[in-house]
């Protein structure tokens, strides 16, 4: 099937799944043990229902939305992702470029196989950091004041990780970082030819932005240990308020109380987010926690939720249960596995569509006015 012929973003995940070799398609596309949590964060959205207004004038839609004092122009941006060269070569400038021309925020990850200098330079304006918090302050230190030095005004802290996720289809795919190639991989790549070559040419993916200190790791147990830590607490998020002046979002946040402690320590606001199920297998989806955390938290802080976002009208679901904007991470990572630049460009234009041809279903046809009391959302109970 051509691109052209994706009609969906799961299209586009099929197409990627056929042109990557498994361990690397899994990397991205998988999730915390029986994957249940995150098969539950889109199935969540699916069974929001939203009742249409009519008799409204829908002839101009507007998807514009204000965040940080800042206009873009779509409601939602480009979540953290890892190692994402690994997907497709180049994906991460690939995607920072793709938000750069459709004037929405970008963010490079801590954990990203390219610098965050480059990724600086590749969004130019509409790039924000996503810190992990490491063991090690002075590697910690290390990556803010390289993020305040290129430039980035929003810093993104992510706090959902004080243990790593299991992750089964990465333990029986035996993978590692960098890859080994075992006789397995290799089989692998053999049967994904236009994947292999390209590869071949920009080079095997690393964490780019520790890659000296990770020079010395054996094995992904030793790379997460740089990266994360299990000592990460509220009064070490006061002192990083303290230290980042520009805006700092909490990413991981599922608690209302949590949301309420992060406003009270000053942070701008949050990402109600579980990871993309890639974390904690017996959390909520997202869109289930959303609406307590925005009752509880709404008036103080920025909400910003991701975890699931597949289809335009999952935007205005999140919306009408209380977040401002929204955050993908999959969605345009499929779109760059199913064809590069194209394919990511494919990817944004099936959201793009989605999203305004709902709003005109919906009547909601200026996205920073719609009124969540205007569409009451039923969320079924289980
Ligand atoms: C392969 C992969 C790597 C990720 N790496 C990071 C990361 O480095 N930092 C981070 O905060 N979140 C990371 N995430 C989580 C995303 O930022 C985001 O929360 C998640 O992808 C949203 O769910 P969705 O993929 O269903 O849209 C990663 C997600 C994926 C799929």
């Amino acid at each position: 099937m051509g691109l052209d012929r994706a009609a969906s973003i799961e299209d586009l995940r099929r197409r990627a799944k056929r042109r990557i070799p498994r361990f690397a398609f899994d990397l991205v596309d998988g999730g915390a043990e029986n994957e249940r949590n995150m098969q539950r964060n889109s199935s969540a959205f699916e069974d929001v229902e939203l009742t249409p207004r009519y008799l409204i004038d829908v002839s101009n839609i507007d998807t514009r939305a204000n965040i940080f004092g800042r206009q873009f122009d779509l409601p939602f941006g480009m979540a953290p992702i890892g190692m994402l060269n690994a997907f497709w070569p180049d994906a991460d400038v690939t995607i920072a470029r793709l938000c750069k021309r459709e004037n929405i925020p970008y963010v490079a990850s801590s954990a990203s196989s390219t610098t965050l200098e480059r990724l600086a330079e590749a969004s130019d304006g509409n790039g924000w950091f996503q810190l992990y918090v490491s063991g090690d302050d002075a590697v910690t230190d290390s990556l803010v004041t390289r993020a305040e030095t290129a430039g980035y005004d929003v810093m993104m802290v992510t706090v959902d990780v004080p243990a790593a996720g299991k992750r089964d289809r990465d333990i029986r795919n035996q993978l590692a970082v960098p890859f080994k190639f075992t006789p397995d991989v290799l089989l692998q790549l053999m049967t994904k030819p236009v994947w292999s070559l390209t590869s071949l040419m920009h080079g095997t993916p690393n964490i780019a932005n520790y890659a000296d200190l990770l020079k010395s790791a054996t094995s992904y147990a030793d790379v997460q240990k740089t990266l994360i830590t299990p000592g990460f607490t509220w009064d070490k998020l006061q002192a990083l308020r303290a230290r980042w002046k520009g805006k700092l979002l909490v990413k991981g946040i599922l608690h209302p109380e949590d949301a309420i402690k992060c406003a009270e320590l000053g942070i701008d606001g949050i990402v109600v987010s579980n990871h993309g199920g890639r974390q904690v297998a017996f959390g909520p989806p997202t869109i289930e926690a959303l609406p307590a955390i925005a009752k509880a938290a709404g008036d103080k802080l920025t909400i910003i939720l991701d975890s699931g976002i597949r289809r335009g009208a999952d935007i205005l679901r999140a919306k009408a249960l209380g977040a401002d904007f929204v955050f993908t991470g999959r969605a345009l990572a499929y779109g760059v596995g199913a064809g590069g630049k194209d394919g990511a460009q494919r990817a944004m234009d099936i959201l793009k569509l989605e999203l305004v041809r709902a709003m005109g279903q919906l009547g909601a046809p200026v996205f920073s006015e719609m009124n969540p009391s205007d569409f009451p959302a039923r969320v079924p109970a289980r």
